[in-house]
């Protein structure tokens, strides 16, 4: 099934609520919730207590994805803030199964995220406890970036594997998902769809939300 996660980076923080009950009017399904240290990634954006005031304002499910070092340090925060799902890259995880444990031990889904320079064959050994695996198609850090379409075999391999192991994790991809992305996106196996720039960049979220779920479905029904 294809998901619409709009990732509140793009958004205009001021009027947050306001934004997110707008991308849900045009169908998307999860909150994207982008946490930098401005240590693992170049840039600082937001914790808990933002978290926290989303909660109140949605019933989606909030993604957490964390682009910190140290993320054991701060996953009991994010969930009891209300987090639903929470990511944490590969990158960034000296003990990746205990990690992902964590996270699942707060009642949380469990992701792992792979950076564009990192094969999927750094996650062979989780993907059996995974609920996602989350393909960045650009360098984390910021929004609007452009996609990196040699990320697309990656999505392909996880599908791949995933019919061959019998598993079960599901794939999003994040970064550059836009009308002149998605399709490719879809059709190599991407299936929750992160857009920040796409969704909340320029004209109505609504609208935006709307079109790019319409391209992704249609390019779904087109998958061979
Ligand atoms: C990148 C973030 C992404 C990003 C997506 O560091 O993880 O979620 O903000 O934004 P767009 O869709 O604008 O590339
Ligand atoms: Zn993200």
């Amino acid at each position: 099934m294809i998901e619409l996660a709009p990732s509140i980076l793009s958004a205009d923080f001021a009027r947050l609520g306001e934004q997110v009950r707008a991308a849900g009017e045009g169908g998307a399904s999860v909150v994207h919730v982008d946490v930098m240290d401005g240590h693992f990634v170049p840039n600082l954006t937001l914790g808990p207590p933002v978290v926290k005031a989303l909660r109140k304002v949605t019933k989606l499910p909030l993604d957490c994805h964390l682009m910190i070092e140290h993320p054991d340090e701060f996953i009991p925060a994010f969930a009891d803030a209300g987090a639903d799902w929470i990511s944490v890259h590969q990158e960034a995880c000296r003990h990746l199964n205990r990690t992902l444990h964590l996270i699942k031990s707060h009642d949380c889904l469990a992701g792992a995220v792979i950076n564009p320079a990192t094969p999927v064959d750094t996650l062979a050994e989780v993907l059996d406890i995974v609920d996602y695996v989350l393909v960045m198609s650009v360098n984390p850090g910021f929004g609007g970036q452009k996609f990196i379409p040699g990320t697309l075999h990656k999505m392909r391999q996880l599908a791949e594997i995933r019919s061959r192991r019998g598993l079960s994790y599901r794939i999003e991809v994040d970064g550059g998902v836009a009308l002149e992305t998605v399709g490719d996106v879809v059709r190599a196996g991407g299936e929750i769809l992160v857009a920040g720039n796409a969704v909340f960049g320029n004209g109505d979220p609504t609208k935006n939300a709307e079109a790019l779920l319409k391209a992704a479905t249609e390019a779904a029904l087109l998958k061979v």
